[in-house]
């Protein structure tokens, strides 16, 4: 959601400002701005929409200062409008704000009551009263800012510029992740690592309640950080290994299609970050993982939800390990049952998703082990859990989750492979085959990426369509889930999916010629009875598109003779820990070029953003 940015130099920093809100685009926005202090005093430039429209602002009206702050924002409380978009600003301070601040109505009310006039309906207009009549009162902004922090309730991270301080700026952290990056002679606050790429290699990760101000006195750059009882404390230090190049689309169209391509090596990575194909033995990552526990309990959000459904079929297969899978908006407010023997797996492409938060939080007050599954290493879940494993896929930019998701599944499927082992519920021979098909899989992917001209042709079938219906049986019910959420996150068509055996129980109704019925069907032990709900569905009229295998293809051919399939692709052969990875890179596909195809905005689709940092 929302991203954040902030520069201290000696030059010119609003082309810089732009370029850092650029990088943060990715993380959905739908407005926004920049000031900094001329000639003392703070100087904004703000716009609705797209970043090409705050760009011809600054172009028409240039913005000069060696000092700035700047925001890219994602509506919460108030319209899609320039008075909305941040900064916030008056004579006295300029700040930038991501997240919620939940006790603002009141202290709005008491704001008015005291003379405060209000330009904007946001929330964040608040906190820049608050501190402004603070400094009216004869507080430096540090003071300022502490106490209007101790009057505020919510999750944010802000960013602050003052009127007559153009060497300073103060960042606070609670809930949302902000990070500080210093050079020799200038200083950074970004949302994230991505916005300082190329900037700076050592980056400082603000911790909940630290407050940081940041000062560049000449050429030399400082930072100082108090934590939430006002200690001046001392944050690691730590490199990024993000470069430039891996945030750039490269020769792509978009991202997410890079995201798609990047998938044979992504798997690799994974895989050998956490498992020896060649002795056939784990990594250190999972060898970590040793407390006993009596079943497990996932809990992730969208995408990484469907990951783990995926597990469950695995973890209660191959390892006879009870797995219950929660979405952690309803599990955070429910009243669930804590034995203190249950492994708490989270599952988070950016590790800031609140609701996966929150629940980790209620795990930990409840004394229960957390292991969390994170592709932002230093995100605030992986930094709260007793245990991390992390997904190697890179900064993943694209909306919609494509190899954050096929990661998660490798780190699944080797966990699951390790409880396996340990309770003795594989055969050494079911155990080799599993390690041969994982040395296999990157290059199943490269090929089936190779020819990847079928899913651009499916898709001008369905990008005329207004609703599709996506059926799977056991591992790939929830890749059915994933292949509806991804077709209606880029492309707006409305989509479900559903287990193959639901369909007689309502969604049938719906089948007609009009309706495609895209169907995951590998030649596996839920094969025939996916086949019969085939047969049902071309009974009636659909289009039905099947992704098999070539045991399956030919199966399908002789038995759906008289009512042909729009389409069978067929892809390389697969198992049960294999197939869902598989079968994910079809239905990203299919949603790719549909998309593509209808002309939506793949990577920022409207309305979503990329880490859910609000309830
Ligand atoms: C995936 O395409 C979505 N954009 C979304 O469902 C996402 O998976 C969900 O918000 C969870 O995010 P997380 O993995 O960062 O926690």
């Amino acid at each position: 959601m929302c991203g954040i940015i902030g520069i201290i130099s000696q030059s010119n920093v609003s082309i810089r400002l732009l370029e850092g809100l650029k990088r943060l685009e990715y993380r959905g926005y739908d407005s926004a701005g920049i000031a900094t202090i001329t000639d003392g005093g703070i100087d904004r430039r703000r716009a609705e929409g797209k970043l090409e429209k705050l760009i011809d602002v600054v172009n028409d009206h240039p913005l000069e200062g060696h000092i700035g702050i700047g925001h890219t924002r994602w509506a919460t409380h108030g319209g899609v409008t320039k008075s909305n978009a941040h900064p916030m600003a008056n004579e006295t301070v300029a700040v930038v704000h991501n997240g919620i601040i939940e006790n603002f109505a009141s202290l709005k009310e008491n704001l008015i009551k005291r003379g405060a006039v209000f330009t904007s309906d946001t929330d964040t207009e608040v906190v820049m009263h608050i501190v402004t009549f603070h400094m009216q009162e004869g507080l430096t902004p540090f003071k300022a800012v502490q106490k209007a922090l101790s009057q505020i309730k919510g999750a944010f991270a802000l960013a602050f510029l003052f009127k007559n301080h153009d060497n300073m700026l103060i960042a606070a952290r609670r809930g949302s992740p902000l990070v500080l990056g210093m050079t020799e002679s200038e200083l950074f606050i970004g949302s994230d690592a991505i916005a300082l790429a190329s900037w700076v290699k050592t980056l400082c990760y603000l911790e909940e309640g630290d407050i940081a101000t940041l000062t560049l006195n000449d050429t030399t750059p400082e930072i100082i950080i108090s934590d939430a009882d006002g200690e001046i404390v001392q944050r690691p230090l730590r490199q990024t290994n993000i470069t430039v190049d891996a945030i750039s689309k490269g020769a792509f169209t978009h991202y997410m299609l890079k995201e798609i391509f990047e998938q044979p090596l992504t798997i690799s990575d994974t895989l050998q970050s956490l498992i020896s194909i060649e002795d056939e033995s784990f990594h250190s990552p999972l060898l970590a993982l040793n407390k006993p526990f009596s079943k497990i309990r996932i809990i992730a959000c969208g995408t990484s939800y469907y990951a783990g459904m995926v597990a469950k079929y695995w973890f209660e297969k191959l390892a006879h390990i009870h797995v219950d899978v929660e979405i952690a908006s309803e599990f955070r407010y429910r009243t669930p049952v804590f034995d203190g023997q249950t492994l708490n797996l989270f599952i988070t492409q950016s590790g800031e998703t609140i609701d996966t938060m929150a629940a980790l939080t209620l795990v930990k007050q409840n004394n229960e082990t957390c292991l969390s599954i994170v592709n932002v290493s230093e995100s605030s879940i992986a930094r709260a859990s007793d245990f991390v494993i992390h997904t190697m896929a890179g900064p993943e930019i694209g909306v919609a989750s494509t190899k954050a998701f096929t990661a998660q599944l490798v780190v699944l499927a080797a966990i699951c492979l390790k409880f396996a082992k340990e309770r003795c519920t594989i055969s050494e021979t079911e155990w080799t085959q599993y390690f041969q098909s994982f040395a296999k899989l990157p290059g199943c992917i490269s090929e089936l990426l190779r020819n990847d001209g079928i899913y651009h042709q499916l898709a001008t079938h369905l990008c005329q369509v207004h609703h599709a219906l996506y059926l799977g049986r056991g591992v790939n019910f929830p890749i059915a889930l994933e292949g509806a959420l991804k077709l209606k996150e880029i492309s707006y068509i409305h989509a479900e999916g559903y287990p193959a055996g639901e369909l007689k129980h309502g969604p049938i109704a719906l089948i007609d010629p009009k309706m495609p019925v895209i169907v995951l069907a590998p030649h596996d032990e839920w094969f025939e009875k996916t086949l019969s709900n085939v047969q049902e569905v071309l009974a009636r009229g659909a289009k039905v598109i099947i992704f098999s295998d070539e045991k399956g293809t030919k199966q399908i051919i002789e038995q759906t003779k008289t009512m042909k399939c729009l389409e069978i692709v067929t892809l390389p052969e697969s198992n049960i820990l294999t197939a869902p990875i598989l079968f994910t890179l079809p239905i990203q596909l299919l949603a790719y070029y549909t998309a593509h195809m209808k002309g939506t905005d793949v990577d920022q689709p409207r309305n979503l953003a990329k880490s859910v940092t609000v309830e």
